[in-house]
């Protein structure tokens, strides 16, 4: 997949500069042509010699060569290169990409480039951590631009934590796939739903679940970065959708979504359902609030919401690939499997509230794919950015 694919490799100034001579040899390897951009910080890490001998070009670092005066263009770079890998980037680095602070080489060509953008951060725990940071890497995804997300592990500082730069083997295997899957979702549509339902007591008060929507907005970006347009149908949530190509719709109830979804359907090439829908709502609503008085406890009522995954299900057409999700506590794979097969999915996520870190509310999740023949993938737990990642991948493996 990298054979004769043309990268530019950004290195900036952090200890884990080193990997990026692992990098250069395991992407050169692969066939890939590699051409070294550093900062002047990434040169006290790194030596340029090391870089230039293992990518057999040139390293560029300054806008033109104190040697002979020649200039180099960040446009003519920007416009060679198949993809931009920045490993690793730091948080000055991130920072400055994400609000164009074209104050070296390497943000200039940043600025310049066509091609997809990959970015691995590299940093102390509390740097990552910290909402500038965040915010930068927020920024950047909003851009279209690809976060390879650090992993846990000892840092430079001995302290233990998220910011360790992924491994070199790891960010290739990421731009393989990249590559292997690029230009499948371009101009496809596709709908996702997200987030809970609340399902109306009275004026005041709802039922509902803990649904935060963060796996299916995750899910919205990652299909929108791909080159979809996204029809994103939401329950409440307090997130945004950032991607130009997401088109949000609104919904409160079960209904609303049932509505909603139901109405996009029939127009898309895939479906993914990861809203956490509401079974039943009050069979009424009352129109005032409801007092509490002396009456002690109150019933109340209970009647069925409609399916929405099983009525896409039964509306699928030839072409059309639907995959949802099963939250579990319990019995989880049995209960997959008959979701799957009930609601005529493709595929199903599944994944469970006796994980740590996976499920409603948290950033990370854990989760196995299932698909309708029978295949079954774990994987580890990530953040539900990487979790999207792998669902969005496996989509693509169908929808080819
Ligand atoms: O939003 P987060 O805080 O990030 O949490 C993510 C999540 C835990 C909500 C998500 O990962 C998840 O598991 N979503 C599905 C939750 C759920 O309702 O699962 P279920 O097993 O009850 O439903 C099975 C499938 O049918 C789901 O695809 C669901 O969207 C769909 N369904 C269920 C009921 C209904 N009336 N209509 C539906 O479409």
């Amino acid at each position: 997949m990298l054979k004769d694919k043309k990268i530019i490799l950004g290195i900036t100034g952090s200890i884990a500069a080193y990997k990026a001579a692992y990098l250069i040899r395991a992407l050169v390897k692969k066939g890939a042509e590699v051409q070294v951009v550093i900062t002047p910080a990434g040169k006290e890490f790194i030596t340029p010699l090391t870089l230039s001998t293992l990518s057999r070009r040139p390293v560029i670092s300054e806008f033109f060569s104190n040697r002979d005066g020649s200039w180099h263009s960040h446009v003519d770079l920007g416009i060679w290169a198949d993809a931009m890998l920045i490993a690793p980037a730091t948080a000055a680095t991130l920072g400055k990409m994400a609000h164009g602070i074209a104050d070296n080489m390497l943000i200039t060509t940043y600025l310049s480039c066509k091609a997809p953008v990959f970015a691995a951060p590299a940093m102390d725990l509390d740097m990552f951590a910290h909402p500038a940071t965040q915010h930068s890497i927020n920024m950047l995804r909003s851009f279209g631009n690809h976060i390879i997300e650090p992993a846990v592990g000892e840092l430079a500082s001995r302290l233990e934590g998220k910011g360790r730069m992924e491994e070199p083997e790891r960010i290739v295997e990421y731009l393989e796939n990249f590559f292997a899957t690029q230009g499948v979702l371009q101009k496809k549509k596709i709908l996702i739903t997200a987030g809970p339902t609340y399902e109306r007591i009275d004026p005041v008060r709802f039922v509902g679940n803990y649904s935060s929507g963060k796996m299916g907005f995750a899910l919205a970006e990652e299909c929108a970065r791909r080159g979809a347009a996204v029809t994103l149908v939401s329950g409440p949530v307090s997130l945004s959708a950032k991607h130009p190509d997401i088109k949000r719709i609104d919904t409160e109830s079960a209904e609303e979504m049932y509505r909603a979804s139901t109405e996009a359907f029939p127009d898309v090439d895939a479906a993914i359902l990861c809203a956490a829908v509401a079974d039943y709502r009050p069979a009424t609503i009352c129109g005032e609030k409801i007092k509490r008085e002396d009456r002690g406890d109150i019933t109340l009522h209970l009647t069925a919401n409609r399916d929405i995954a099983a009525s896409l299900g039964a509306m699928k057409r030839k072409g059309q690939t639907l995959a949802g999700f099963a939250l579990e506590t319990n019995d989880e794979i049995t209960h997959a499997e008959s979701k799957l097969r009930k609601k005529n999915f493709d595929f199903i996520v599944l994944n469970s509230l006796r994980d740590t870190g996976a499920g409603f509310g948290t950033d990370t999740n854990r989760i196995s794919i299932l698909d309708n023949k029978g295949e079954l993938t774990d994987y580890p737990l990530k953040s539900k950015q990487e979790a999207a990642v792998d669902i969005v991948n496996k989509l693509i493996s169908l929808m080819k």
